[in-house]
């Protein structure tokens, strides 16, 4: 069984999404050990409470540096034998602390097919927005594996979503959830949990 630590920072529709898989079945060789939120009123501590996950606030504000928080993350980590680390929903720049202490062993969801519509800045609507500006007819969702950059790292799943006329960012955020973060982030935790996903020179290798 490997042991997951899921990152939040809001509603945490995403971390819902992983908590129903394992309860399906659907994700059948993890155990969600711990939530681990950067805010305290994040609405995904709730969702873990009620599932009966440990939930920890865990804020960089709290302390007197970067480092410090990076040490305090990888501490939490390791006291819950974290295998993987996934950011569902994370708005923090993960510390290099975290980054040394698990390399290709912390993944993201980000809301768009990388490398568009992402790296610094592009968080919540604002991707969609960009989308929208750009009159994209195809956006979509990538879970990848986490390195020193934003929204970089090698790219393990990505599902298309359509852009439909009249679209607002409203309306395409969450179309990009239900069609694809909600499977394509419990499926690349199964993946890996499964042994399935290995990184040959800096690509994401999946054998199915
Ligand atoms: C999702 O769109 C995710 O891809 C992005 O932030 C949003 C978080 O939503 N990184 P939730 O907290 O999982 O509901």
């Amino acid at each position: 069984m490997q042991k997951i630590a899921v990152c939040v920072s809001g509603g945490g529709t995403n971390l819902q999404a992983i908590i129903d898989a394992v309860h399906s079945g659907k994700i059948d060789n993890t155990q969600i050990a711990v939530v681990i939120s950067n805010k305290a009123d994040a609405y995904a501590l709730e969702r873990a409470n009620n599932a009966g996950i440990p939930a920890l606030c865990i804020s960089p504000k709290e302390y007197e540096n970067r480092s410090a928080f990076g040490e305090a993350m990888v501490d939490a980590l390791h006291k819950y034998n974290i295998d993987l680390v996934v950011l569902a929903g994370y708005l923090v720049i993960v510390p290099s602390e975290m980054i040394a202490a698990y390399p290709n062993k912390i993944i993201n969801i980000h809301p768009s097919l990388i490398p568009a519509h992402c790296g610094m800045g592009y968080y919540g609507l604002k991707v969609h927005e960009s989308v929208l500006a750009c009159g994209n007819k195809i956006t979509g969702a990538t879970v990848h594996f986490v390195d020193e950059k934003a929204d970089h790292g090698p790219i393990i799943l990505q599902k298309a979503v359509e852009v439909k006329n009249g679209d607002t960012p409203e309306i395409l955020q969450r179309r990009v959830m239900e069609q694809a973060e909600w499977n394509i982030l419990p499926e690349a935790i199964d993946l890996i949990g499964a042994g399935k996903v290995s990184v040959q020179n800096g690509i994401a290798v999946v054998s199915r």
